[in-house]
């Protein structure tokens, strides 16, 4: 792998890999590194200022998805996808969504190029918990928490208990939180339709620990952390490469 590959597989922009690089901050093996096209071997220690760099080989991304975005990357019918929300430079890159948001539904879409990680994150054996923001017609009260709790006769399925927190009363509405561990077609719109309190509004807000970063605007977008894909690599019991 080039040098300047390294640097930016360690999470750091193209552009600040190449100032860095050309300010000598970058050592190979402890001795500064000034040539991006370095031909680097797998035992190579990368360091930026002396500390090493961990090298990453696949590329996560956390997004922050609109309305109106489909969860692909791409479209039957020619509606837009998320993918296409993407910057230039990641936009290359072969990252496929993890799970699925209806085209209506807001909030946290993680991509990542790791096709094992997002199998495990979405597979219903492994119980990974999401959490909605959800506004809903009409006052949920404490009967409605308890029907979430015992699990929900759904027709083609049984949900599996929920955690559903009433946050606040609005006009003719209610504010929530919802986590679920599985992720069936429609499952949270179902859960609702099924008590009698349509869905207005859901947002994702987390999975599987991983929270949506409130400094993303609508189709905004950002690499996942370091700590935070080591969260989910945790979760999904795999070694982080
Ligand atoms: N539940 C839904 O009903 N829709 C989603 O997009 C996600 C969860």
């Amino acid at each position: 792998m080039r040098l300047d590959k390294a640097v930016t597989a360690a999470g750091i922009s193209r552009k600040d890999a190449k100032r860095l690089i050309a300010a000598g901050r970058v050592t190979v093996d402890d001795r500064p590194a000034r040539d991006p096209g370095l031909q680097l071997s797998s035992a190579s220690r990368v360091a930026l200022d002396g500390e090493t760099l961990i090298l990453r080989l696949h590329t996560h991304v956390m997004l922050n998805k609109p309305a109106g975005y489909v969860s692909a990357t791409q479209d039957a019918h020619g509606l837009p996808v998320i993918t296409e929300l993407l910057p230039e430079a990641l936009s290359r890159l072969p990252l496929g969504p993890v799970g699925r948001l209806d085209r209506d539904v807001t909030g946290l879409m993680l991509l990542t190029t790791d096709g094992q990680l997002a199998h495990r994150l979405i597979s219903p054996r492994h119980g990974h918990v999401k959490r909605y923001e959800a506004v809903c017609e009409g006052k949920l009260d404490e009967n409605c928490v308890l029907r979430f709790a015992e699990g929900m006769e759904l027709g083609d399925f049984t949900a599996k208990p929920a955690v559903l927190t009433i946050t606040e009363e609005l006009d003719g509405a209610t504010r929530c939180l919802v986590e679920i561990s599985e992720g069936k077609f429609h499952q949270v719109k179902r859960m609702f339709e099924k008590i009698g309190h349509p869905i207005i509004r859901l947002k994702r807000v987390a999975i599987a620990g991983v929270f949506l970063d409130e400094a993303l605007e609508e189709g905004q977008c950002r690499l996942l952390t370091n700590d935070e894909a080591a969260r989910l690599y945790a979760a999904a019991g795999l070694e982080m490469e």
